[in-house]
């Protein structure tokens, strides 16, 4: 059996074709990350509750295609907002992407808006 890795490429505001409806906001745990499904991708989504931001990224770790990112540990760095992923703590930044202490390759972001009291992450397919 072989299996693909889905395509995960950062979608930047004005290239969203489609805001697919994620969830209300109540869903989500502050300060913390949740996964959602969208075709074959999970998407991590991240509500920064403090700052009352929300983000959200590939669930999938570079670092070894492990589906965890959603259950990574939240915080900022320099400023920047970031997740550590659970299992060797790769950080990466959740305003561009990428890996903040190591070398692995960046992460794909989704830009995320909340309307209505639903979340929704924006792609550009
Ligand atoms: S699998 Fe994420 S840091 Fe190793």
């Amino acid at each position: 059996m072989t299996t693909t890795t889905p395509d995960y490429r950062t979608v930047e505001p004005a290239d969203v074709t489609h805001w697919f409806r994620a969830g209300q906001t109540h869903q989500f745990p502050a300060g913390a990350g949740a996964t959602i499904l969208y075709q074959d991708r999970q998407i991590a989504v991240f509500y920064f509750a403090r700052q009352d931001k929300w983000y959200a990224c590939q669930n999938l770790c570079p670092h070894k295609l492990e589906n965890v990112l959603g259950r990574g540990l939240t915080g900022e760095q320099d400023g920047v907002p970031r997740v550590a992923c659970p299992l060797h703590k790769k950080t990466f930044s959740l305003t561009t992407g990428e890996n903040l202490n190591g070398e692995c390759p960046p992460v794909a972001l989704y830009p995320v808006r909340v309307e209505d009291g639903y979340v929704y992450v924006g792609f550009a397919d």
